[in-house]
């Protein structure tokens, strides 16, 4: 088949080199963005007299046939036409003839492909935003419910102090609290319009490249043609963005396989969110969260793989670029399933606040509450720390908790212990004190949720005007 870049060689391309130097098994996702494009750039190019109003008008209805031809499926995506932007402009010459031909006047592929991926890029991140939400109103929900649920805060993975659920799941929110904002800041870095740029040093027709950028509604445009073709950092800041979102599904989902393992036995998930075990007809796994944790790792590699390709990359563009999208796409699509299905995993899972509590009341984790009691008998803290230290190694050693020793048997610690210890002790005491502000207090922890809700309100104000400026 002939090339549209065919003019000054002489034989056809290696068959391997053909499959080799291919894109369109996988850009062809940039379908819509790339006739999008085109048309913007037809407009700018007959506002501007570089070509004919008439032919304007037969290159869109032409980019128009073909787009619905793709949404309909009936469209032949072709190897050696190599990728997105030749296969769209093959069609089009081959249904308008020449008018068609003009469509790439002023345009390179360089320009092209960046601006096809600065405007896919601001339609997908706002689609991971409204997951983030979704998934922080899910952590809310589960939290709201959880407010009196009393488990042990770890320290080590060994039991610390006593919790809330509650606020456990909160510490999680905040997490995609911050991640919304760095994806807020990922379409802030991809809000520039490249075209106009060619193939790397801009074009000596007289094009308007704001024009272009108004009408795909950018806010600002590349102020160097070399940048414009050779800048991917707005993918590196969506991939170390989705990292970090999924090292947090990943923190989450390493707790949901210990709190679903027997040893703890804190939540049950849901049939239709495990799987079972082919040989042992007794299993339960949480594969869900098994997987997203896996999944972490490669969207690591992704942003791995993007640093290295452009490490070593001589101004403007090469083809190494083309290698910006696989794991691109794949850490979009990564982020968006991963985020999607566990948030109906969490919805669905059991929480067994009866087991919480027993790991709260069986257990040493209100030595510190003990050992706050005595400061506010007037010991300094790191005497109390000791006093209560000594009682707990007695504990220990008589099979006791410390609920259960005896007023008597404290007195021999410290004469400041008076019967009011044993209040002090109670875990939902111990918590209900801890009112310091981001503490774990039932009541302080409301307030938080109250926030939270407020904060979730306003990103989705953001992101609505976001969705209205793609
Ligand atoms: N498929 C190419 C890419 O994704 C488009 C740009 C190709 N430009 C070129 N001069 N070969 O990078």
């Amino acid at each position: 088949m002939a090339k549209l870049w065919g003019g000054r060689f002489s034989k056809d391309t290696n068959a391997l080199v053909d499959a080799f130097n291919a894109s369109i098994e996988y850009d062809q996702r940039l379908y819509h963005e790339d006739i999008r494009g085109s048309i913007a750039h037809t407009h700018m190019l007959a506002k501007t007299g570089i070509i004919s109003e008439s032919d304007a008008e037969k290159i869109v209805k032409g980019l128009t046939s073909i787009l619905d031809d793709i949404e309909k499926g009936t469209f032949e995506f072709k190897t050696e036409l190599e990728d997105i932007h030749m296969n769209v402009e093959a069609a089009l010459t081959e249904r308008i003839g020449d008018a068609g031909a003009r469509l790439h006047t002023a345009r390179s592929r360089n320009d092209q492909v960046a601006l096809d991926m600065h405007m896919y890029m601001k339609r997908v991140v706002t689609e991971v935003m409204d997951l983030v939400i979704r998934f922080e109103e899910a952590l809310l929900m589960v939290a709201d419910k959880n407010q009196d649920t009393l488990m042990p805060g770890y320290t080590h993975l060994q039991r610390a102090q006593p919790i809330t659920f509650c606020h456990h799941l909160l510490a999680y929110f905040n997490m995609f609290l911050r991640d919304f904002r760095r994806l807020e800041g990922v379409w802030k870095g991809a809000d520039i319009m490249p075209l106009g740029a060619g193939a790397v040093a801009g074009t000596t027709l007289p094009i308007d490249r704001f024009q272009v950028a108004e009408e795909l509604n950018f806010d600002a445009v590349y102020g160097n043609s070399m940048d414009a073709v050779s800048d991917r950092d707005y993918l590196l800041e969506f991939l170390s963005a989705a990292s970090i979102l999924m090292m947090h599904l990943s923190r989450l989902s390493e707790e949901i396989c210990l709190w679903s393992s027997t040893e703890f036995g804190f939540i049950d998930l849901d049939d239709a969110f495990a799987t079972g075990s082919s040989m042992m007809p007794q299993k339960k796994n949480p594969d869900i969260s098994e997987l997203v944790r896996g999944k972490t790792g490669r969207t690591y590699g992704h942003l791995m793989a993007l640093l290295t390709t452009l490490k070593g990359l001589p101004l403007a563009y090469n083809k190494d670029l083309q290698e910006d999208k696989e794991g691109f796409f794949d850490a979009v699509d990564t982020v968006k399933f991963s985020l999607t299905v566990f948030r109906d995993m969490l919805l669905t899972m059991t929480v067994n606040k009866d087991r919480m509590a027993e790991a709260v009341h069986k257990d040493y984790s209100n030595a510190t509450d003990l050992a706050d009691y005595l400061v506010k008998k007037g010991l300094p803290f790191r005497k109390a720390h000791k006093v209560v230290g000594e009682a707990v190694a007695y504990g220990i050693k008589h099979r006791k908790y410390l609920v259960e020793l005896t007023l008597d048997e404290y007195k021999q610690f410290s004469p400041l212990f008076e019967k009011d210890l044993l209040e002090a002790l109670r875990p939902e005491n111990c918590v209900a004190a801890r009112t310091s502000y981001g503490g774990p207090a039932p009541k302080e922890n409301a307030k938080q949720l109250t926030l939270g809700r407020s904060l979730v309100d306003g990103q989705k104000k953001t992101l609505h005007e976001l969705v209205t400026k793609r």
